[in-house]
């Protein structure tokens, strides 16, 4: 059924939705927000929902039976099609919420398949509207950052680095106590052997960022699947590793992920 997918076609209208839904999350980053708590250390605002609207109908608009599983909940979505659309329409809402300008979109189109897995992922975008940068890949094609300032179409590969001590490495603090405290034990652990930790809190463009070879790793314990969707394929595409946090393949059809994604050099020494 997925032979006649043309993945081409799903890149096309997933840069087009995440490149809208940035537009109107950066222009409405600086008015007045609506924040309200989803749970424990965690919010949404009217832009994250404003965001996903604009993505979801701009899906709908090119694939009519396609299905979603998105952030946000909206029972209005089909969920079921021979592609699933997976959305964060703000990663890093948190950082969005106080004004600060760190987040991106994430929007990823999935084969449909049970269980499924980061190999069913047939199109990805991660975009930062703040820079400007769109990250691009496709199962079939590269990673790409297209982009301002004669960044046009420029390959994405992981960096080269090969020793810790030059190790830049994006982590995040989980929501829950059960997630923080290993999390916790690698800050203590590895604090003493690396560059430096950045803790930046948008997992997805952080993930795009190891692809892009500006940090060599990321260590999140808590992550969903539209955390790691698109940005898992283009660590992929990229030539880097992603996993959980001890090798083993990640599905994405189950939650609270332990992820570690990293360049092919440092993933063996950054497993637990
Ligand atoms: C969060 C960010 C954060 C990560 C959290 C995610 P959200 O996503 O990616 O960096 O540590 O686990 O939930 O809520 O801002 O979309
Ligand atoms: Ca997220
Ligand atoms: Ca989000």
């Amino acid at each position: 059924m997925t032979d006649s997918i043309n993945t081409a076609q799903l890149l096309s209208v997933a840069k087009k939705a995440a490149l809208a839904a940035g537009e109107e999350a950066r222009s409405m980053l600086t008015g007045p927000l609506n924040v309200t708590s989803k749970g424990f250390r965690d919010v949404v605002t009217d832009a994250d929902l404003a965001a996903q609207s604009i993505i979801t109908s701009t899906i709908l608009e090119a694939f009519p039976d396609h299905g979603f599983l998105p952030e946000e909940e909206n029972p209005d979505l089909p969920t079921e099609g021979p592609v699933i659309w997976i959305i964060d329409p703000i990663d890093g809402t948190t950082n969005y919420s106080r004004g600060l300008p760190i987040f991106c979109v994430s929007v990823a189109a999935v084969r449909a398949n049970s269980p499924l897995t980061l190999d069913d992922v047939l199109a990805g975008v991660v975009y930062d509207p703040m820079l400007d940068e769109m990250f691009t890949a496709t199962a079939a094609g590269p990673a790409l950052l297209e982009g301002p300032r004669g960044l046009h179409g420029r390959l994405l590969q992981t960096s080269s680095i090969d020793n810790l001590a030059d190790a830049i490495i994006g982590i995040d603090y989980p929501y829950a106590e059960k997630y923080r405290r290993p999390t916790l034990d690698i800050v203590k652990n590895l604090g003493h052997e690396i560059n430096v930790f950045r803790t930046l809190g948008t997992a997805a463009l952080e993930i795009a960022w190891v692809a892009a070879g500006r940090l060599e790793a990321y260590i999140d314990y808590q992550l969903k699947p539209w955390d790691i969707a698109a940005a898992g394929l283009l660590i992929k595409q990229a030539g880097g590793v992603i996993s959980d946090v001890e090798g083993q393949p990640l599905r994405l059809d189950a939650s609270n992920l332990p992820v570690l994604a990293s360049n092919p050099h440092l993933a063996q020494f950054l497993t637990v």
